[in-house]
């Protein structure tokens, strides 16, 4: 099976679990991990997303094992379950997780690591009491990463998005989504997005590529901001459907940015053209973007601080997903953080994901689950999976990762931790000990086993 092909092994992923352990019933394991002292298997019963109470459940299996064929899982129970399947001396490759918490692959669903050019002079300016918006309109924030990126070539911008991924799969990130954004014409737009197809190429992880061209009004277009949505409308959103550059379409709606009228016009073309729609809502002002948002069955909707009851109980009954990025109002210096609580009590899935951008720049899920318990307040159950099954959910491949099922990728992290709690507590620190990716032993920071 192509391990970058998610659509051939379609037939796979949603056959039933019954059909699934007699296909793998006679197949000898290439690796397996065995005596986890918490195995978080994360399973797919209640179906996905998760909402409310199911966000705390993490099926965990102790003394766990876990037995991988090529980049397949084919059995996943208890040690001494493991232990009687198979022929433990014939396994070629064997990792004892004595004392140690494993995990599904972390899915990031929501970044933007196409860019060149760095803003840490931002952070002065951000300490002076500077907003994210004065800094925009005086010509910093995206317009300055505006300006580097259509400068740089496309493999200036590969360079920097490897950096970022090995980075991103060393914290334990297995897939993530990544947007455009920063080019705002047609060809340097469509230069970001071939930047993510040649990265989802060449690395191992998996990137899902979204269409962010109303991210800004670029300069030029400053006095005539609707004939750049006719650009969008007209040529970028039917040249990058067609050419396959994109599954998502986003927009950046907020106040002074896209308006709901412009973001609701971007988005329609974008459906009738084949891309999945989601947006950034309500991140400064409430713009009534959670009411649009389950309006249009937005798939995911980023940032939600400010956004209003009535939106979010409509997102609620419309299963639209939340997709929580606390790294940005830590890196704004703001008090507020998105209202998680009350999101999970209305009954809305939470993702979680790290936002990576010039502004806010981490690769480090592990730091993300740190924001969300400290200053969201969710339980580090309810953080883990938000950042497995939900974010799986939030770019629609939960048939094929975020849990650790048989059947489904062999996507894991395998953390020099007891158990799940460690997470935010030990914070600050990479707790990896190891990243599987595709049934592959990719970060190894355990030498001694
Ligand atoms: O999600 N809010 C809009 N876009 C990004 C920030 C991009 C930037 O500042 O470069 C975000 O936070
Ligand atoms: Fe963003």
């Amino acid at each position: 099976m192509s391990r970058k092909n998610f659509k051939r092994g379609t037939n796979l992923f949603v056959a039933s679990t019954y059909m699934k352990k007699e296909i793998f019933s006679n197949v000898e394991p290439d690796l397996v991990i065995f005596n986890s002292n918490e195995l978080v298997s994360m399973n797919t019963r209640y179906g996905a997303p998760r909402t409310g109470e199911n966000m705390s459940e993490l099926a965990i299996i102790k003394d766990g094992a876990i037995a991988i064929k090529d980049d397949l899982i084919i059995f996943i129970g208890p040690t001494d379950e493991l232990m009687s399947k198979y022929e433990f001396g014939k396994i070629p490759t064997k990792v004892d997780a004595t004392n140690k918490l494993v995990t599904p692959g972390f899915v990031d669903p929501h970044t933007h690591i196409i860019f060149d050019g760095t803003r840490e002079n931002e952070l002065s300016m951000k300490l002076e009491g500077k907003t994210y918006l004065e800094i925009l309109k005086a010509g910093g924030g995206i317009l300055r990463t505006v300006r580097k990126t259509r400068e740089a070539t496309l493999e200036k911008l590969v360079e920097n998005g490897k950096k970022i991924l090995d980075r991103m799969m060393s914290y334990g990130t297995t897939t993530l989504e990544a947007k455009s954004g920063y080019g705002l014409t047609t060809e340097s737009e469509i230069k970001q997005l071939k930047a993510i197809q040649i990265l989802n190429e060449v690395h191992p992880l998996d990137l899902i590529p979204t269409f962010l061209g109303a991210h800004a009004i670029p300069p030029e277009y400053n006095d005539k901001p609707d004939k750049y949505i006719d650009l969008i409308i007209s040529e970028m959103i039917p040249k990058i459907a067609e050419e396959g550059l994109a599954e998502f379409c986003d927009v950046f709606c907020e106040k002074g940015i896209f308006s709901i009228k412009q973001t609701r016009k971007i988005l329609k073309t974008a459906i009738r053209y084949g891309l999945k729609p989601q947006i950034h809502i309500d991140e400064i002002v409430d713009t009534n973007g959670a009411l649009l948002a389950s309006e249009i069955r937005a798939i995911q909707t980023g940032h939600l601080l400010k956004s209003n009851n009535e939106g979010l109980k409509a997102m609620a009954e419309a299963g639209v997903i939340a997709t929580l990025l606390p790294g940005t109002p830590f890196c704004l210096m703001l008090d507020d953080y998105a209202p998680a609580r009350k999101m999970i009590d209305l009954g809305i899935p939470i993702a979680l994901a790290t936002d990576l951008n010039p502004n806010c720049w981490t690769e480090s899920m592990q730091m993300i689950i740190t924001l969300a318990c400290y200053h969201m307040k969710l339980s580090t159950a309810e953080a883990l999976t938000a950042a497995t099954i939900n974010s799986a959910c939030a770019i629609q491949k939960q048939n094929e990762i975020g849990s650790l099922e048989i059947g489904k990728r062999a996507d894991l992290i395998v953390f020099d931790i007891p158990n799940h709690n460690f997470l935010p507590y030990h914070y600050g620190v990479n707790l990896v000990s190891k990243v599987i990716k595709n049934g592959k032993i990719l970060v190894d920071y355990d030498l001694s086993t």
